[in-house]
């Protein structure tokens, strides 16, 4: 029963953003425009999406981005969108996006925040269907408004965002996002072109039966991540696995589980990186009540060194994200 709550199940992004604004830190608008202006791309890149396979950007964009990763055309599309409206928005100052080798200073002397962004996550699974995301942080610049971009406004720890949110792009498209005063759920009504509230503060289920990790890697983990999925088998939990982090972290999210993506060989500080994959979801996660950790710290204490650092990552139901924790400090 939502009553006594000025906003209700149904209402929508725009009305939650005006209602919720005295949630916002420094209260100016500034945030709330500039997550509108997210919402805007969303439900543009939410449009190519669902038309890939008929409008010929599915497939290969032919260049390689900084990741080493090969580009999908959906990748390229997805970034372009987003730093255009993050840009014509006129709240940004600068971005970092997994597919620009560096910031994006938008050269903005009216620019309060810094936006990092992974515009299309599980990249391998557009040309097959499967759902696939976006992921965002959003910070406050720490230099002076006007000045030149510093490195201190780039390489901030993840606590130190004030907003951070995905986009699902699944069965239905989903925008979840958080300002630090817990997380809520936005669902996309295609033909009236609005995003209505239909997860209000969504908590995590303090555990779970769900384990998310690629077993195809298992001989490359350390052995606590290896005993740790093994007592998962044990206990006979469920695997499963997208191949897109935020499919795989939403259901679990809802449903309590836990999503590994330990150090293995090829990555030996994990795949997903920090700045625009790791520190959004852990910060939703801790404000839904989970947790998420590189298997010593939370990731949102650690401090960044370079744009594009990977780490390894566990998140979820705070009690799973404590038992992989204890059981690397026993194989130590
Ligand atoms: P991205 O498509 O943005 O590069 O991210 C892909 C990530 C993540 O979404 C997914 O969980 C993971 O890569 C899958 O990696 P593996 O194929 O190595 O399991
Ligand atoms: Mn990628
Ligand atoms: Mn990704
Ligand atoms: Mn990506």
């Amino acid at each position: 029963d939502q009553s006594g709550l000025a906003y209700s199940v149904g209402t929508t992004l725009d009305r939650f953003i005006k209602l919720k604004q005295s949630d916002f830190p420094f209260a100016s608008g500034e945030l709330s425009q500039l997550l509108r202006d997210i919402a805007l791309a969303a439900k543009i890149v939410n449009r190519e999406t669902t038309r890939a396979g008929l409008s010929n950007i599915g497939g290969a964009f032919g260049q390689v981005n900084v990741q080493g990763e090969e580009q999908q055309k959906l990748d390229v599309i997805a970034n372009i969108r987003f730093m255009r409206a993050l840009s014509k928005g006129g709240e940004v100052c600068a971005i970092v996006s997994e597919e620009e080798d560096s910031v994006i200073d938008l050269q903005n002397s009216s620019g309060k925040y810094v936006v990092a962004i992974d515009p299309l996550d599980g990249s391998s699974n557009i040309d097959v269907n499967i759902s696939i995301g976006t992921i965002f942080s959003i910070y406050r610049r720490k230099t002076t408004v006007g000045s030149p971009i510093l490195k201190e406004d780039i390489m901030q720890a993840g606590r130190e965002q004030v907003a951070a949110g995905y986009v699902l792009y699944g069965s239905s498209t989903m925008l979840v996002y958080t300002t630090g005063c817990g997380v809520n759920g936005f669902t996309y009504e295609n033909s009236l072109g609005e995003f209505f509230l239909s997860h209000p503060d969504i908590k995590a289920p303090e555990t779970g039966q769900i384990y998310s990790v690629n077993e195809g890697s298992q001989l490359e983990w350390e052995q606590g991540i290896l005993d740790y999925v093994n007592q998962c088998k044990r206990e006979k939990f469920s695997a499963r696995y997208t191949g897109s982090l935020v499919a795989d972290f939403h259901r679990n999210l809802l449903k309590g589980g836990i999503y590994l993506y330990p150090a293995t060989e090829k990555n030996p500080s994990g795949k997903l990186r920090l700045l625009y994959e790791a520190n959004a979801l852990a910060y939703i996660a801790e404000q839904a009540g989970a947790k998420a950790t590189d298997g010593h710290q939370r990731i949102l204490d650690i401090i960044p060194t370079s744009l594009h650092q990977r780490t390894p990552l566990f998140t979820g139901s705070a009690k799973m994200v404590l038992e992989v924790e204890k059981f690397l400090k026993a194989s130590k």
